[in-house]
Protein backbone atom coordinates (compact mmCIF):
# COMPACT_ATOMS: atom_id res chain seq x y z
CA UNK A 1 0.00 0.00 0.00
CA UNK A 2 1.18 3.73 -0.94
CA UNK A 3 2.34 5.64 2.51
CA UNK A 4 -0.67 7.58 3.50
CA UNK A 5 0.16 11.79 2.86
CA UNK A 6 0.53 12.09 6.59
CA UNK A 7 3.04 9.39 6.85
CA UNK A 8 5.42 11.45 3.92
CA UNK A 9 4.71 14.93 5.23
CA UNK A 10 6.15 13.32 8.77
CA UNK A 11 9.30 11.69 7.07
CA UNK A 12 10.07 15.53 5.30
CA UNK A 13 9.36 16.76 9.23
CA UNK A 14 11.46 14.52 10.41
CA UNK A 15 14.51 15.02 7.90
CA UNK A 16 14.02 18.85 8.79
CA UNK A 17 14.77 17.68 12.48
CA UNK A 18 17.81 15.17 11.75
CA UNK A 19 19.82 17.27 9.27
CA UNK A 20 19.42 21.22 10.43
CA UNK A 21 22.77 22.32 11.80
CA UNK A 22 21.20 24.91 14.08
CA UNK A 23 19.49 21.75 16.40
CA UNK A 24 22.37 19.74 16.80
CA UNK A 25 25.25 22.31 17.38
CA UNK A 26 25.05 23.46 20.49
CA UNK A 27 23.61 26.51 21.70
CA UNK A 28 25.55 29.39 22.60
CA UNK A 29 25.15 32.83 24.38
CA UNK A 30 25.47 34.52 20.86
CA UNK A 31 23.04 32.15 18.96
CA UNK A 32 20.38 32.68 21.98
CA UNK A 33 20.71 36.21 21.71
CA UNK A 34 20.12 36.46 18.08
CA UNK A 35 17.35 34.05 18.13
CA UNK A 36 15.22 36.25 21.06
CA UNK A 37 15.72 38.93 18.39
CA UNK A 38 14.93 37.48 14.93
CA UNK A 39 12.72 35.18 15.97
CA UNK A 40 10.49 37.63 17.63
CA UNK A 41 10.35 39.59 14.10
CA UNK A 42 9.35 36.41 12.16
CA UNK A 43 6.80 35.44 14.45
CA UNK A 44 5.71 38.86 13.76
CA UNK A 45 6.18 38.62 9.91
CA UNK A 46 4.19 35.22 9.57
CA UNK A 47 1.30 35.68 11.57
CA UNK A 48 0.19 39.16 10.75
CA UNK A 49 0.80 39.03 7.03
CA UNK A 50 2.06 35.79 5.79
CA UNK A 51 -0.36 32.88 7.28
CA UNK A 52 -3.23 35.75 7.14
CA UNK A 53 -2.95 35.31 3.20
CA UNK A 54 -3.52 31.60 3.67
CA UNK A 55 -6.28 31.88 5.21
CA UNK A 56 -7.85 34.78 2.50
CA UNK A 57 -7.27 31.97 0.14
CA UNK A 58 -8.55 28.90 2.03
CA UNK A 59 -12.25 28.85 1.17
CA UNK A 60 -13.09 26.01 3.89
CA UNK A 61 -14.60 28.62 7.14
CA UNK A 62 -13.74 26.72 9.77
CA UNK A 63 -10.37 26.02 8.68
CA UNK A 64 -9.87 29.94 8.32
CA UNK A 65 -11.20 31.04 11.35
CA UNK A 66 -8.80 27.94 12.81
CA UNK A 67 -5.59 29.90 10.89
CA UNK A 68 -6.57 33.58 11.91
CA UNK A 69 -7.82 32.72 15.71
CA UNK A 70 -3.37 30.84 16.05
CA UNK A 71 -2.61 33.98 14.21
CA UNK A 72 -4.39 36.20 16.93
CA UNK A 73 -2.90 33.83 19.77
CA UNK A 74 0.86 34.84 18.12
CA UNK A 75 0.33 38.78 17.51
CA UNK A 76 -2.27 39.85 19.65
CA UNK A 77 -3.28 38.03 23.11
CA UNK A 78 -2.83 34.84 23.79
CA UNK A 79 -5.56 33.68 26.70
CA UNK A 80 -4.81 30.20 26.50
CA UNK A 81 -1.72 29.63 27.13
CA UNK A 82 0.13 32.83 27.30
CA UNK A 83 -2.08 35.06 30.25
CA UNK A 84 -3.27 37.41 27.61
CA UNK A 85 -0.42 38.25 26.12
CA UNK A 86 0.98 37.58 22.69
CA UNK A 87 3.82 35.45 22.00
CA UNK A 88 6.38 37.63 20.43
CA UNK A 89 5.54 39.86 24.13
CA UNK A 90 6.35 36.73 25.76
CA UNK A 91 9.65 35.82 23.52
CA UNK A 92 10.42 39.70 24.67
CA UNK A 93 10.27 38.96 28.37
CA UNK A 94 12.64 35.80 27.64
CA UNK A 95 15.25 38.12 25.84
CA UNK A 96 15.73 40.43 28.61
CA UNK A 97 15.96 37.19 31.02
CA UNK A 98 19.30 36.01 29.04
CA UNK A 99 21.24 39.68 29.38
CA UNK A 100 19.87 41.55 26.63
CA UNK A 101 18.12 44.98 26.78
CA UNK A 102 14.20 45.59 25.87
CA UNK A 103 15.20 48.51 23.44
CA UNK A 104 17.82 46.22 22.17
CA UNK A 105 15.19 44.09 21.40
CA UNK A 106 13.11 46.26 19.86
CA UNK A 107 15.29 48.01 17.83
CA UNK A 108 16.79 44.75 16.17
CA UNK A 109 15.99 44.31 12.42
CA UNK A 110 16.04 41.68 10.21
CA UNK A 111 19.33 39.50 8.85
CA UNK A 112 19.56 38.76 5.06
CA UNK A 113 18.59 35.39 6.03
CA UNK A 114 15.40 36.33 7.84
CA UNK A 115 14.62 38.78 5.17
CA UNK A 116 15.29 35.86 2.65
CA UNK A 117 12.86 33.85 4.12
CA UNK A 118 10.47 35.97 4.37
CA UNK A 119 10.29 36.08 0.24
CA UNK A 120 10.86 33.08 0.37
CA UNK A 121 7.71 32.13 2.64
CA UNK A 122 6.11 35.06 0.29
CA UNK A 123 6.53 33.01 -2.72
CA UNK A 124 5.30 29.76 -0.69
CA UNK A 125 2.00 31.25 1.07
CA UNK A 126 0.77 34.19 -0.88
CA UNK A 127 0.37 32.83 -4.42
CA UNK A 128 -0.36 29.16 -3.68
CA UNK A 129 -3.24 26.86 -3.80
CA UNK A 130 -4.29 26.97 0.24
CA UNK A 131 -3.65 23.55 1.03
CA UNK A 132 -0.21 23.96 0.50
CA UNK A 133 -0.19 27.48 2.27
CA UNK A 134 -1.90 25.45 5.53
CA UNK A 135 1.38 23.63 5.11
CA UNK A 136 3.46 25.86 4.85
CA UNK A 137 2.04 27.69 7.90
CA UNK A 138 1.94 24.51 10.53
CA UNK A 139 4.83 22.32 8.95
CA UNK A 140 7.96 24.04 11.54
CA UNK A 141 5.37 23.93 14.62
CA UNK A 142 5.20 20.23 13.75
CA UNK A 143 8.95 20.27 14.63
CA UNK A 144 7.69 20.87 18.56
CA UNK A 145 5.58 17.78 18.44
CA UNK A 146 7.59 14.84 20.03
CA UNK A 147 8.63 11.98 18.11
CA UNK A 148 10.91 14.11 15.44
CA UNK A 149 14.37 14.00 15.11
CA UNK A 150 16.84 12.43 17.71
CA UNK A 151 17.46 12.51 21.63
CA UNK A 152 15.64 15.61 23.62
CA UNK A 153 14.01 16.81 20.54
CA UNK A 154 12.38 13.21 19.46
CA UNK A 155 11.42 12.99 23.27
CA UNK A 156 10.33 16.59 24.21
CA UNK A 157 10.39 18.36 20.71
CA UNK A 158 12.46 21.64 18.98
CA UNK A 159 10.77 23.44 21.66
CA UNK A 160 11.60 21.10 24.39
CA UNK A 161 15.27 20.86 23.08
CA UNK A 162 15.31 24.95 22.96
CA UNK A 163 13.95 24.38 27.26
CA UNK A 164 16.51 22.17 28.30
CA UNK A 165 19.67 23.97 26.52
CA UNK A 166 18.82 27.63 27.42
CA UNK A 167 17.70 26.69 30.83
CA UNK A 168 21.49 24.98 31.49
CA UNK A 169 23.11 28.01 29.92
CA UNK A 170 21.76 30.43 31.37
CA UNK A 171 20.56 28.88 34.44
CA UNK A 172 16.69 29.73 34.12
CA UNK A 173 13.60 28.02 35.35
CA UNK A 174 10.95 26.73 33.68
CA UNK A 175 8.71 29.38 34.44
CA UNK A 176 11.29 31.82 33.43
CA UNK A 177 11.48 29.68 29.90
CA UNK A 178 7.26 29.97 29.51
CA UNK A 179 8.09 30.75 25.72
CA UNK A 180 9.04 27.29 24.94
CA UNK A 181 6.40 25.33 27.33
CA UNK A 182 4.15 27.27 26.07
CA UNK A 183 4.81 26.25 22.68
CA UNK A 184 4.90 22.48 23.23
CA UNK A 185 0.93 22.78 24.42
CA UNK A 186 0.36 25.50 21.53
CA UNK A 187 1.71 23.97 18.86
CA UNK A 188 0.64 20.21 19.28
CA UNK A 189 -3.01 22.30 19.12
CA UNK A 190 -2.07 24.53 15.94
CA UNK A 191 -0.41 21.73 13.73
CA UNK A 192 -2.42 19.05 14.28
CA UNK A 193 -5.38 21.27 13.04
CA UNK A 194 -3.11 22.09 9.55
CA UNK A 195 -2.11 18.31 9.60
CA UNK A 196 -6.39 17.38 9.74
CA UNK A 197 -6.71 19.36 7.05
CA UNK A 198 -4.26 18.06 4.96
CA UNK A 199 -5.65 14.97 5.79
CA UNK A 200 -9.11 16.06 5.05
CA UNK A 201 -8.48 17.62 1.70
CA UNK A 202 -5.38 16.55 -0.05
CA UNK A 203 -6.85 13.18 -1.03
CA UNK A 204 -9.94 15.06 -2.39
CA UNK A 205 -8.05 17.45 -3.75
CA UNK A 206 -5.49 15.21 -6.00
CA UNK A 207 -2.91 17.10 -3.97
CA UNK A 208 -0.85 14.51 -2.24
CA UNK A 209 2.10 15.40 -4.01
CA UNK A 210 2.22 18.94 -4.18
CA UNK A 211 1.87 19.05 -0.06
CA UNK A 212 4.23 16.53 0.25
CA UNK A 213 6.74 18.90 -1.85
CA UNK A 214 5.63 22.25 -0.42
CA UNK A 215 6.09 20.87 3.29
CA UNK A 216 9.96 19.80 2.01
CA UNK A 217 10.49 23.28 -0.01
CA UNK A 218 8.90 25.83 3.19
CA UNK A 219 11.48 22.95 5.83
CA UNK A 220 14.79 24.31 3.65
CA UNK A 221 13.49 27.82 3.97
CA UNK A 222 13.34 27.48 7.98
CA UNK A 223 16.90 25.38 7.50
CA UNK A 224 18.33 28.46 6.15
CA UNK A 225 16.62 30.95 8.60
CA UNK A 226 17.63 28.77 11.38
CA UNK A 227 21.21 28.64 10.35
CA UNK A 228 21.34 32.27 9.47
CA UNK A 229 20.74 33.21 13.29
CA UNK A 230 23.36 30.64 14.18
CA UNK A 231 26.13 32.18 12.18
CA UNK A 232 24.96 35.61 12.74
CA UNK A 233 24.97 34.87 16.57
CA UNK A 234 28.14 33.55 16.25
CA UNK A 235 29.78 36.75 14.01
CA UNK A 236 27.62 38.98 16.95
CA UNK A 237 29.28 37.25 19.98
CA UNK A 238 33.11 37.93 18.53
CA UNK A 239 32.56 41.58 19.08
FE1 LIG B 1 3.92 31.17 19.07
Amino acid sequence: MAKSVLARLDEAVDGFCLRTRYFREEMTKGRAHMFAMQHRLNTRQRNSVLKLKVATNCPDWDTRIGIIRACSEEVIADHEHGGGRAHWEILEDLGTRIGLSRKKIQAAKPIATTQLAWSAWEGLMANRHWLEGIVANTCAERANVPGYGTGVMKKHGWFGLERERWGRLFNLSNGELEFFGLHEKADIAHSDAGWRAVERFAGQLHMEDAVVAACERNLQVWEMYLNGIGEAGDKSARY
